[in-house]
């Protein structure tokens, strides 16, 4: 919380009950300066008790708070660690994403995944901030909300939380929102540290991986955005090599600590992520939400002498740097009203991004249609009348309202001109609304049910079942098949023969997470359109697509098989998993398959022509630039997406993202676009050192993935 805004006030829940006649204001430090924090900091460590400390180390009230607010999800803030009563010192309040605030009434953004098609770091800073303001608005100071895992496979049932198969997106992305939230004093925290892709045995799969691929592929953005000063990280679940993530020494000490020289605090995913009491030492500072092992177990630990008191006031130290980090900033806004939370500038930009992150992957021509020659439309499908913004887990986002597919487009086009039909009521009312419109929209794709974080039945949280409430369904989790859902596969065959019966466009759009393999239908279509869960609205920013008033501009930041088998194996209950180098593009180029839709493939109402690529090495940054032109008659965006192919030497990933910038261009207009990455992004790991292949490396401008005549240009490293 910064400067001048004072601290959230006692919640339900806060409280250990030590108001000590000694009681002193170390609520701040005087001064701000990283110096003066640290001697704040060092001041507090002098003031608190070995149970005060200790206190600090985990959540807490978090199993009463849930079962008194009805287990309704971000019902208030989840007090994550810190805070010492007596000394005043403040305490971390959670709240989570990261499709918006997992609190109150949020604006609900589009999903991860959708913003990483955005290929928009800009687009993400703003989507940041804007989550900064209404986490703050909303008494929270740490924001789970950057969830960077890497998509190794598309049946991974978060899939929609994170920006894709490619740590170089994720690393943009991730630093753009968790920099932005910092921005209004909130701490983001980046997740789940490490290696975490796999939903329904998250609690347990042990993820055997190598040195290459674990610095290559599934570290470096964690690196790159904790580099960018994001604060704090979320450990997983699994295990690596064979030790739980939340008390790996590997992990936690010799990589972040060691090798990185991160500074901030590391706490654990919710409830299962802590172990044993010596998690501490291997370099886990918060349990959270409550003391289940360590409170007074690692407070007899260190009593006996197996933990250490340096490794008590190692941890404290760096919540106490963090907390008091943001205590002494100042805010960028005055003050941080209840109204900013969904005021009109939020909404707007969750419609700003469901407008950019929209991927057109095919179109004969039938879009946009003409507002004269689409009059009446059939839209067709259970979904298109669905408020659905994703799952149902720990990113649930409730917004105030969700304006769907139908609601949209009967506003746009007048009731009676929109004749709704779902795979439900059978072929011949299908074939009716057809008959009866000028074109067909059909919504298919995935729900809560099908995909998303898994959510056992039983939610009990270690808590007494009877405080629990009754059990529910499951929900969630991973896919293990890839296909849409049979009846809507029935509806789409139905509707694509009736279409082209009647000469009349059938457009389809889909609703998902990551990737839906489209081989069985996807000669029905006149068009598809992969629109994610769009958020609150989804619904306006897909009839602004359809008809023109806004043009698609989103990439696809996954690869779209032609079959299953293209993939990595993947088994939802492994209880080892083996991870190597090879996934999503990359796997799929070393093979020499052709996608159906390649990673970076997203079509446009216009056309761009690139010209003139130039590439430099500057010290450690590469620096390129390209001019970019608009061919066609509207405005639009763009994406650029800068590849490498390095010498051959190694093996390595046979092209792979450096960099990427998005550019708005109006009819006819050049500009150029200038990109640039840090060097690092072409080394490769060869036991413990980093090194450059030498020779010669082409730098390549692709349409897609596996663009055949990319424009290019040859650097000598
Ligand atoms: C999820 C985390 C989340 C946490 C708290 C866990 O189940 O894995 O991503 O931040 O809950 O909501």
């Amino acid at each position: 919380m910064g400067r001048g805004r004072g601290r959230p006030d006692a919640r339900k829940g806060e409280g250990n009950g030590m108001t000590a006649p000694e009681a002193i204001d170390l609520s701040r430090p005087g001064d701000p300066t990283p110096e003066g924090i640290d001697a704040h900091v060092t001041r507090v460590l002098a003031e608190a008790t070995l149970a005060e400390k200790i206190g600090m180390m985990s959540g807490r009230g978090f199993f009463r708070a849930f079962a008194e607010d009805g287990r309704v999800w971000g019902a208030r803030p989840y007090r994550a660690g810190g805070g010492i009563e007596r000394l005043g010192v403040p305490a971390l309040w959670f709240t989570d994403g990261p499709r918006g605030v997992a609190r109150g009434q949020s604006t609900c953004f589009p999903c991860t995944m959708a913003r990483g098609a955005s290929f928009d770091p800009g687009l993400e800073r703003r989507i940041g901030e804007a989550m900064g303001i209404e986490i703050r608005a909303q008494g929270c100071n740490l924001s789970g909300a950057v969830c960077v895992n890497l998509l190794r496979h598309p049946g991974w049932g978060r899939a929609q939380e994170t920006y894709g198969e490619d740590p170089v997106l994720l690393a943009e992305m991730g630093m753009a929102l968790g920099t932005g939230i910092q921005a209004h004093n909130v701490i983001a925290t980046v997740k789940h540290f490490a290696a975490n892709s796999i939903e329904n045995s998250r609690f347990h799969v042990d993820v055997q991986i190598g040195e290459r691929a674990l610095h290559e592929v599934y570290l470096p953005h964690f690196r790159e955005i904790l580099d960018a000063g994001v604060m704090s990280v979320m450990t997983a679940y699994n295990r690596l090599n064979g030790e739980y993530c939340g008390q790996n020494p590997h992990l936690l000490t010799e990589i972040l600590r060691g090798e990185w020289g991160f500074a901030g605090f590391v706490h654990s995913d919710w409830v299962m992520g802590v172990h044993e009491v010596h998690g501490a030492a291997a370099g886990l500072d918060i349990e959270n939400p409550e003391p289940r092992v360590w409170g007074e177990r690692l407070l007899a630990a260190v009593r006996a002498g197996h933990v250490s008191p340096f490794t008590i006031d190692t941890a404290c130290r760096r919540i106490l740097r963090a907390l008091f980090t943001i205590a002494a900033a100042e805010d960028p806004l005055p003050a941080y009203p209840e109204r900013l939370v969904a005021c009109a500038r939020h909404v707007a930009l969750a419609r700003e991004a469901a407008e950019k992150s929209a991927v057109l992957l095919e179109n004969d021509g039938a879009l946009p249609f003409g507002a004269g020659r689409v009059r009446r439309l059939a839209v067709l499908g259970r979904l298109a009348a669905l408020a659905n913004t994703g799952d149902h887990g720990s990113s649930d986002v409730r917004a105030r309202h969700v304006v769907t597919a139908l609601d949209a487009l009967s506003a746009r086009l007048g009731e009676k001109a929109v004749l709704h039909a779902t795979e439900a009521d059978g072929a011949g009312h299908v074939e009716a609304a057809i008959g009866a419109a000028d074109a067909a929209v059909a919504v298919v794709g995935l729900t809560a049910d099908e995909e998303g974080e898994y959510i056992p039945g039983d939610l009990s949280l270690g808590q007494d079942p009877a405080a629990a409430g009754p059990p529910r369904g499951a929900r969630g989790g991973d896919r293990r098949d890839l296909r849409l859902p049979a009846a809507q596969v029935a509806m789409l065959r139905c509707a694509g023969a009736a279409a082209s019966a009647a000469g009349k466009p059938l457009v389809v759009v889909i609703v998902a997470g990551s990737a839906v393999l489209v081989e069985e239908w996807r000669e029905e279509a006149s068009a598809i359109l992969q629109t994610f869960y769009a958020g609150m609205e989804g619904g306006t920013a897909l009839a602004r697509l359809l008809f023109g008033d806004a043009v698609p501009s989103g990439r696809l930041p996954f690869t779209v098989a032609r079959d299953p088998a293209h993939y990595p194996a993947f088994d939802p209950d492994a209880t080892t998993a083996c991870y190597d180098l090879w996934h999503g593009y990359p796997l799929l180029l070393r093979d020499g398959i052709q996608p159906r839709y390649a990673f970076g493939h997203g079509l446009s109402y216009t056309r761009f022509a690139y010209r003139g690529l130039k590439v430099a090495r500057r010290d450690a940054r590469l620096h390129a630039s390209v001019a970019v032109c608009n061919l066609g008659e509207v405005a639009a965006g763009h994406a650029v997406l800068l590849f490498a192919e390095g010498p051959g030497g190694i093996e390595r990933w046979p092209r792979k993202l450096i960099a990427f910038a998005r550019v708005d261009l109006a009819p006819g207009e050049t500009r150029i676009v200038d990109l640039e990455a840090p060097l690092q992004r072409l080394l490769h790991r060869d036991r413990g050192r980093w090194l450059l292949e030498p020779g010669r490396w082409r730098f390549l401008l692709c349409r897609d993935a596996t663009d055949p005549a990319p424009l290019a240009a040859e650097l000598r490293l």
